[in-house]
């Protein structure tokens, strides 16, 4: 979604802003803008509709200044425009010259506006961040800080903000509430970003500011303090994240480069937590609630798009393996279901950003009902991270590519730990979990071998690739990778797929089969395999070409089907650690073929901060 990019210091702000700019492309956005602030205090603005090459060649040889914000827009109020499109700045008559960027949404900009109106304020977009820079410019009386303040004292809603103001040429004002915004400290020089991937190319020391928090920053000074005007210190933190980790290196796309890199993320998911040694699972971001864990009567996960089909499979393991009733929620559904906690309830949040404010309202919901709250997360310090009672990072690395490859195996990988640790502490046997983590021990290993189908996926996929409607099936664990594989085709190459129970077919689905349709099952050897060979055979007689993920040397399968792709064989429950890859690579060259920009796939943003 949107994505913010500040700088003040004693460089060029120009190129700082638009390579951040780049940087935050991946999360998604129509427009995109830059405001700087050149000598004495001009304001020069630019925005445009599109990529942010286009600005860039728009800023040319001017725009010459040391402290500057820039944005890119991912439309929600008003439609995609040059005049929607961020910096807003406050009343061309009345104001001051005050430019904004905004991330969030401010919920009562409608009344905020009609205030402003009678003040004679004119406004030239459709957004609710404009009626902020008019609000600020309104009560500005010399000190940006404090009408800043004063101004996010009369808002509700969410925002991540950055302003600037000619009057105040050595000044940046910065805020945050709901919405993620980090401060890089550099040496006489700040970079301020919605995420760490425009920052550490700069610095790697940086904070997250809190919720409610303004920082008021120069060059070589930073003040935060809340809206109130309370002083409080940030605690400056390393960054975890690497240069080389966010860059594209030999790989034509993310999204390829994250699939790929799949074997080493589970790697390191595993390191220290694995002990093979001592039969255990370690992980200190839990053990304070091992016992509340153990004790749970029951556990409810939420999460949104890819992060809810881990969590469907997260379902499965604490069931299977921890024996504790579960149960998965759309966290945008069970927010406003006034879901019923109970003594024992435990809400465990799924998300790669950290940040999806679905996932992260409805823990907070959870947590005001007295659940104990557990993250699974990637991004360290975000804000479900932070908000949660305990957790386990994923520890997979950034994650670029909008379609989720590497951060969905990673919340498995964790999922299925979790189930492990809490098992152990209940009916799982020492025998079972030392089976279980020396086949974990052989994943990475394993799904480097899925990978080297990389060729024949694609010659197969390449047969199909016409084709507008796909159905993904499977049984069991099955169905939730049947349900991602369908995702991944349709975010990226734009093609019709449902996924759904193998079973479910037969109700109406059936229906939709014809000559020649693609039809792809998830058809591993488990405890449902002989029910989906019927399957199977109900889609041939029906002309549907059938493609299968399925285990190494099954015969059987083969001859029936017009394409297999093979996983090797492991137990039921790290099926899922595999049989999702070749689906995430059928995806990948699909769009590739189709000519698509698999990185950066239309109408979709990385990280959804809005409801
Ligand atoms: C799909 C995808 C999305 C996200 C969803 C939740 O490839 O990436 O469906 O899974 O928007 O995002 P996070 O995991 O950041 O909460």
């Amino acid at each position: 979604m949107c994505g913010i990019i500040a700088y003040i210091g004693r460089r060029d702000a120009k190129s700082i802003l638009i390579e951040g700019l780049k940087r935050l492309e991946y999360r998604g956005y129509d427009s995109a803008g830059v405001a700087i602030l050149e000598g004495a205090g001009d304001l020069q603005r630019a925005r445009s509709v599109g990529r942010v090459q286009g600005l860039e060649e728009l800023l040319g040889d001017g725009f010459n200044g040391s402290v500057g914000v820039a944005h890119t827009r991912w439309a929600t109020h008003g439609g995609v425009s040059e005049p929607n499109a961020h910096p807003h700045v406050d009343d061309k008559k009345l104001g001051h010259g005050i430019a904004l960027v905004h991330n969030g949404i401010i919920e009562n900009y409608a009344s905020i506006k009609q205030w402003l109106a009678k003040k004679n304020h004119v406004f030239e977009s459709e957004t609710d961040t404009e009626v902020l820079a008019h609000l600020i410019g309104e009560l500005y009386d010399g000190d940006l800080e404090k009408a800043v303040q004063a101004a996010l004292r009369e808002v509700t809603g969410a925002y991540a903000l950055a302003v600037i103001c000619p009057k105040e040429p050595d000044t940046l004002v910065v805020a945050r509430k709901g919405s993620p915004l980090m401060v890089g400290v550099g040496a006489d020089e700040y970079v301020i970003a919605s995420d760490s991937s425009a920052i550490v190319a700069h610095t790697k020391q940086a904070f997250t500011l809190e919720d409610y928090t303004v920082a008021k920053i120069t060059r070589d000074s930073i003040r935060t303090s809340t809206v109130d005007n309370v002083e409080i210190t940030p605690e400056i933190r390393e960054l975890e994240v690497d240069l080389e980790e966010i860059e594209l290196g030999s790989f034509e796309h993310y999204m390829l480069k994250e699939i790929y890199e799949q074997p080493e993320a589970i790697k390191r998911c595993f390191q220290g937590r694995l002990d093979l040694r001592d039969g255990q699972v370690r992980l200190g971001g839990i053990s304070e609630f091992a016992r509340k864990l153990a004790t749970a009567k029951r556990i409810v996960f939420i999460g949104q798009g890819t992060a809810l089909h881990a969590a469907m499979i997260g379902e499965y393991l604490i069931e299977h393996i921890a024996k504790i009733p579960a149960e998965v929620e759309f966290a945008s559904e069970f927010r406003y279901r006034n879901p019923i906690v109970e003594p024992g309830t435990v809400v465990i949040s799924i998300s790669q950003s950290g940040e999806t404010a679905d996932t992260l309202a409805a823990l907070t919901e959870a947590k005001q009902k007295g659940a104990l709250t557990v993250g699974l997360v990637n991004v360290v310090g975000s804000s479900i991270a932070r908000e949660t009672d305990a957790g386990i990072y994923l520890r997979v690395g950034p994650e670029i590519g909008v379609a989720s490859t590497k951060a969905f195996l990673g919340q498995v990988a964790v999922a299925t730990m979790l189930a492990a640790y809490i098992g152990r502490r209940r009916f799982y046997s020492q025998d079972d979990l030392g089976s279980l983590l020396n086949e974990m021990d052989r994943i990475p290993s394993l799904i480097s071998r899925v990978l080297e189908q990389s060729d024949d996926i694609k010659k197969a996929t390449s047969r199909y690739i016409n084709r507008e409607n796909w159905l993904f099936l499977g049984r069991g664990m099955n169905y939730p990778v049947a349900l991602e594989g369908a995702l991944k085709l349709k975010e990226i190459s734009y093609i019709h797929a449902e996924g759904m129970p193998a079973a479910e077919m037969k109700h109406g689905p059936i229906a939709l089969i014809d000559d020649g349709m693609p039809v792809v099952f998830v058809a591993t050897k488990n405890s449902q395999y002989e029910k989906v060979l019927s399957n199977i055979e109900e889609v041939r007689t029906r002309g549907g070409h059938v493609i299968a993920v399925a285990t190494e040397g099954d015969t059987d399968i083969q001859s029936m089907c017009e394409d297999v792709f093979w996983v090797p064989d492991v137990a039921e429950p790290l099926q899922p650690l595999l049989t999702v890859v070749p689906l995430q690579l059928m995806a990948y060259h699909a769009a590739v073929m189709r000519g698509k920009d698999v990185d950066k796939p239309r109408n979709l943003a990385k990280s959804v901060t809005v409801e």
